[in-house]
C-alpha cells in the first residue's frame, strides 16, 4: 500500500513533501532495505547527513527502489569540521560521490558551531553550490534566530528550511514563530523524541484512543498541523506505514493545545542547545 504525500512550497519556489524519513542509524544492507521499503510505502523526502556515514546507503536504496530519482527529495548535511569555504565545496562534492547522485534536493549546514564562527562562509559555499547545480535548495539545522539574521545580513539569502529539535517535550514556539514570520520552513528532527517516554504519555493516549490512532500518529499529526515537516526514523516497514498514515484525521484546537502543554524548558533530549553545543 503506497501513500501519496502532499507537498509544500519553499521560499525558493521548490517543493517538498510534508513528511519525510529520518535515516540516522540506518546503514549497510539492512539500512538500504529499510529505506527502500519506506520509498515503496510512499516516503519521498529522505534525510541523511555526511556524519551519519550512510549517504551511500541512501543512494543504494534509491537505486533499488522503483521510484524515479526526480520524484524523490534527498537531503544531506555539511558537518561542522568542514565549514571553511573550500572545505565545504569539496565536502558537498564528496557527499554526492558517496551517494552516487548528481544533485541533492536539499543541503543543510548541520550545526552552526557559533564559537568556531565559520558558518557564514559555509553558507556562501552552499549558495554557490546551488548556482552550480549541485544542490536544488539550501538550508540549515539548529540555527537560532541570531544566526539566521546574520546569514541574511552578510549574504542576502535566508535558508529555505531550518531543521530543529521539535517534539511535544520541546515545542520551540518562539523559534517556529520566527520561521513563520520570515518564510523559513520548520523541519522537525527527533519528531517522536526518539521514542522516549512521550510514547507512554497518558494524555496523548487518550487523544490517540479517541481518534483510533497511535500516540506516534497523534504526535506526527501535531507537527503537521503546526506547519512543521517531521522526519521520523523507523527501520520497520510497519512503523513507517503507521507514521505516514496521518492524513485521514485532524486534531482539534483543544487537542493541539494539550500536546503543546507537555513542553518544558529542559525538554531537549540531550541538552543540545545550539548556542553552546558543537558538533564536528
Ligand atoms: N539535524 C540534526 O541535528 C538532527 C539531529 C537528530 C536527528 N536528525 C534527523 O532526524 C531524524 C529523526 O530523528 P531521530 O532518529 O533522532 O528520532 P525519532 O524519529 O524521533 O525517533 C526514532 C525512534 O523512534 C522509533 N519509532 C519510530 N516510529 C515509531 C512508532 N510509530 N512507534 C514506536 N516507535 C517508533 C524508532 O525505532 P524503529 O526504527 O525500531 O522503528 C527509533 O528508535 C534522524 O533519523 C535524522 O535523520 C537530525
Amino acid at each position: 500500500m503506497s501513500k501519496t504525500v502532499e507537498e509544500i512550497t519553499l521560499n525558493d519556489g521548490t517543493s517538498v513533501p510534508v513528511i519525510g524519513l529520518g535515516t540516522y542509524g540506518l546503514n549497510g544492507n539492512a539500512g538500504a532495505s529499510a529505506i527502500t521499503s519506506a520509498i515503496e510505502i510512499g516516503y519521498r523526502l529522505i534525510d541523511t547527513a555526511y556524519n551519519y556515514e550512510n549517504e551511500g546507503t541512501v543512494g543504494e536504496a534509491i537505486r533499488r527502489s522503483t521510484v524515479p530519482r526526480e520524484e524523490l527529495r534527498i537531503t544531506s548535511k555539511l558537518p561542522g569540521r568542514y565549514h571553511e569555504y573550500n572545505k565545504a565545496v569539496t565536502t558537498i562534492q564528496e557527499s554526492l560521490y558517496r551517494a552516487n547522485l548528481d544533485y541533492y534536493d536539499l543541503y543543510l549546514i548541520h550545526w552552526p558551531n557559533p564559537k568556531q564562527d565559520h558558518y557564514v562562509e559555509a553558507w556562501q559555499a552552499l549558495i554557490d553550490a546551488k548556482k552550480w547545480g549541485l544542490i536544488r535548495s539550501i538550508g540549515v539545522c539548529n540555527f537560532l534566530p541570531e544566526h539566521l539574521v546574520r546569514l541574511e545580513k552578510e549574504t542576502g539569502v535566508l535558508p529555505s528550511i531550518n531543521q530543529i529539535e521539535l517534539h511535544p517535550f520541546f515545542n520551540q514556539e518562539e523559534q517556529r514563530k520566527w520561521h513563520m514570520e520570515h518564510n523559513v520552513k520548520t523541519e522537525s528532527w527527533s519528531p517522536l523524541a526518539r521514542a522516549n517516554d512521550v510514547l507512554q504519555n497518558d494524555k496523548l493516549q487518550k487523544i490517540a484512543d479517541s481518534h483510533n490512532k497511535t500516540i506516534s500518529q497523534v504526535i506526527l499529526r501535531w507537527h503537521h498541523q503546526l506547519g512543521a515537516i517531521p522526519i521520523p526514523k523507523s527501520a520497520s516497514p510497519v512503523r513507517q506505514l503507521e507514521n505516514i498514515s496521518i492524513f485521514d484525521f485532524s486534531l482539534s484546537d483543544a487537542e493541539m493545545e494539550l500536546v503543546a502543554e507537555l513542553t518544558r524548558p529542559d525538554g531537549r533530549n540531550k541538552n543540545q542547545d545550539p548556542a553552546e553545543y558543537e558538533e564536528f
